[in-house]
């Protein structure tokens, strides 16, 4: 078997698309125009192309966006205070503070401080625990991602045996979560693994949806999956540089030889990654409409 590619390029296009006439129609209708603000502490290279990409996206959507570009000696009482500042302003509705922060910031701290109703990041103990118990205000963005994924690429989730490998509390914990809720889109079998897993191929072979987040490049191998699985693989990882100096990158799991017992598999890059930054607008949109009332 050779597995059809599912195409997170594609599924973000098609949900950018619909995003930008729900845009649209917010203005026209009720005037109210979703706002997003980015703030970046440092210059670490890869944040600040992902908060451009953020910025452009929203640009391109109609979603009003400002940015701040902190140096990386600011303290935390100053970003603090900018957090505080921007949770009252009524023409954003929501806060993405980039990770990673510089070391002398508490992360959590920082993240803790954000307005739950802003927090369209989804990374808020409100929204994880909201999310916990079935009564989500914000998903977070790359598990969303992949649930919308799958469901558009016509996977049936209800009833699967779903594996996850990871358990960070940005994609393999939340994702769990999202995929064992009562409801459709959901209703999951799901197992965790992680590095104290026993025998992980154990678990990986009867998988009918393989999630892999583990942040190590081709960790899962042909021999470790069941012939028809769908494989969504999360991971990004930097296995070389081009004689032109770009980046070589590779997923977490050995795609050429799996895709061939896959049903269904997504590439790196070109799968889960475009879909990160399209279910933050996709929150963004949210978090206006709860804030207008609409919701
Ligand atoms: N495309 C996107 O938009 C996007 C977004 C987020 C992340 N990512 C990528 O996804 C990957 C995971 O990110 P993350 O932030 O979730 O990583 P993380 O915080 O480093 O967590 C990795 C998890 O995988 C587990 N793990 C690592 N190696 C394993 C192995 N050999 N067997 C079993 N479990 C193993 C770890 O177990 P322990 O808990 O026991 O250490 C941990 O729970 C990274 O490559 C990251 O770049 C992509």
């Amino acid at each position: 078997m050779t597995a059809e590619l599912i195409s997170g390029t594609e599924v973000a296009r098609e949900i950018r698309a619909e995003l930008k006439q729900e845009i649209a129609e917010l203005k026209e209708k009720h005037n109210l125009v979703p706002g997003l603000v980015t703030i970046l502490v440092g210059e670490d290279p890869a944040s600040q192309v992902y908060v451009g990409q953020k910025e452009k996206t929203s640009h391109n959507l109609g979603i009003y966006s400002e940015r701040y570009d902190l140096p990386a000696d600011t303290s935390q009482e100053d970003l603090l205070a900018l957090v505080d500042k921007l949770n009252k302003d009524p023409k954003i509705h929501g806060i993405l503070v980039q990770l990673p922060l510089p070391k002398h910031i508490n992360e959590t701290k920082v993240l803790f401080a954000i307005d739950p109703k802003k927090d369209v990041d989804g990374f808020h103990p409100v929204s994880l625990g909201k999310l916990m118990i079935g009564e989500p205000d914000y998903l977070p963005c790359t598990p969303h991602g992949i649930q919308q994924l799958l469901i558009r690429s016509g996977v049936k989730i209800e009833g699967a045996e779903v594996v996850i490998v990871g358990r960070s509390n940005i994609v393999g914990k939340p994702i769990a979560n999202i995929l064992l809720q009562k409801q459709e889109g959901a209703n999951a079998t799901v197992t965790i693994c992680h590095t104290r897993t026993k025998d992980l191929a154990f678990h990986t072979r009867r998988a009918d949806i393989l999630i892999v987040a583990a942040g190590k490049a081709k960790a899962i191998t042909a021999d470790m999956v069941k012939e028809g699985v769908v494989v969504i693989d999360v991971g990004v990882n930097q296995i070389g540089t081009t004689a032109d100096g770009k980046r070589i990158l590779s997923g977490d799991v050995d795609f050429e030889n799996v895709k061939e017992k896959a049903s269904a598999i997504t590439p790196v890059p070109g799968g889960v990654g475009p879909m990160t930054i399209t279910m933050l607008m996709l929150n963004t949109v949210r978090a206006a409409k709860l804030a207008a009332g609409l919701i």
